[in-house]
């Protein structure tokens, strides 16, 4: 079953102004774009609506300017990157409202790409200001939002012009929402999650959500050292949130209650030091010295973990098993992705992955590209994993 939204095929956009919110908010290193992953991933939609005739405004965020016109977070900078990837120029104007945005729009040739100033220099941006969306719409005859990793944030250019003009998902939206229903929404079961990180406290609505969605769900990282505290483990000098321990225990009840079987740590990778290289020696829960830290799941945790995504027929991933940024303790992450895309590219396994660190630990590990969908977004992902309604998204249902 696929969800319902508008989709860009069901636009007539020949001739038309197209506004299209794309997410630019992208890693920049010396006023260059460092990682083009965003700009990459709204491709598609930019190229079909040039293909079919209309004029492309591309409207953006990047960092948080707080409504001032901050000239170190202008998007000047992201029209080069742009146009390299497009193999066209691309247009920039300074400002996403107003006489500027007008003049460059009407000199844009249809099939053109325009890219309009920061939407976050503005105040009424953030506080989706009905006017400035009145303003955005002014500009365009059609609405497209591409930026689901944008989408949590109710915001005029996010939410408010979606109310203003025809609203479409752009490509990059509507491949993020099919995957992610796929995951959760609608999934063929068994379905598993894998949740790390390190803190807890940051992924509690996430974790009380899952075990009510998931046949099972493999908790590790930093965060798994709390439920091992809270279920009376020692864990020596181990980083964990004490003050969460009944917390932890809840969310373990939880989980027997909604059937979700909850797999923690069985043993520990532990070392007194966390430096590339350091000792890692595997030790059975319980048997840890008072100075030494777990920083990584043993062997017997992989395999049970490998074996769980071999009994599953859709996984959903989110945050690294290990301080995978510090080998070795990168093994237990790199071991079970790897195991996650081997299933996935030979077509047993739907596994669906995304949020803050994790697309890093699957590239570390070699197989973003292995796994069935890699989501673009951080903090829309976990509050769609969360179960939140995401207020770009409710605004592009018919
Ligand atoms: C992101 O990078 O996750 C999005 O662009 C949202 O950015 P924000 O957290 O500044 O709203």
């Amino acid at each position: 079953m696929s969800l319902a939204f508008r989709r860009l095929e069901d636009a007539d956009v020949d001739g038309k102004r197209v506004l299209v919110r794309v997410d630019f908010n992208v890693p920049m290193q010396d006023g260059k774009v460092s990682d083009d992953t965003r700009l990459r991933a709204a491709l598609p939609t930019i190229k079909a609506l040039q293909w079919r005739g209309a004029k492309v405004i591309l409207l953006a965020h990047f960092d948080r300017p707080k409504g001032k016109r901050v000239p170190s977070m202008s998007l000047a900078p992201v029209a080069p990157a742009l146009a390299k990837l497009l193999e066209a120029d691309v247009a920039f104007a300074d400002d996403c409202v107003g006489d500027t945005a007008k003049a460059a729009i009407e000199k844009l040739p249809r099939g053109r790409v325009l890219l309009l100033e920061n939407t976050r220099f503005h105040a009424g941006e953030e506080t989706n200001d009905p006017a400035l969306a009145a303003a955005m719409g002014d500009l365009g005859d059609l609405y497209v939002n591409d930026a689901f990793s944008a989408a949590h944030r109710a915001h005029a250019s996010t939410e408010g012009l979606a109310r203003v003009l025809p609203a479409y998902a752009g490509k990059c939206m509507e491949a993020e929402l099919d995957a992610l229903n796929r995951a959760l929404g609608d999934p063929q079961r068994p379905v598993m999650g894998v949740v790390g990180g390190s803190k807890v406290s940051t992924k509690l609505d996430l974790l009380r959500n899952l075990v009510t969605k998931l046949d099972r769900l493999a908790i590790g990282g930093g965060m798994a050292n709390t439920f091992l505290y809270a279920q009376g483990w020692e864990i020596g000098a181990s980083y964990c949130e004490k003050d969460l321990a009944e917390t932890a225990r809840d969310i373990i009840r939880l989980a027997g209650r909604n059937k979700c079987e909850l797999l923690l740590p069985i043993d520990i990778i532990v070392s007194e030091r966390l430096a590339p290289g350091a000792p890692a020696r595997v030790r059975g829960l319980g048997e840890m010295d008072d100075d030494e830290r777990i920083l990584d799941a043993g062997p017997e945790t992989i395999s049970r973990l490998t074996r769980a995504m071999d009994d599953s027929r859709t996984l959903i991933w989110n945050g690294p098993l290990g301080v995978f940024e510090t080998p070795p303790f990168d093994h237990g992450t790199v071991a079970a992705a790897r195991h996650a895309a081997r299933r996935a590219a030979s077509g047993r396994l739907v596994a669906v992955a995304g949020g803050g660190d994790t697309v890093a630990a699957l590239n570390h590990a070699g197989v973003a590209d292995d796994f069935t969908f890699v989501s673009t977004a951080g903090g829309a992902f976990l509050e769609w994993m969360e179960g939140k309604p995401l207020p770009g998204v409710e605004a592009l249902k018919p």
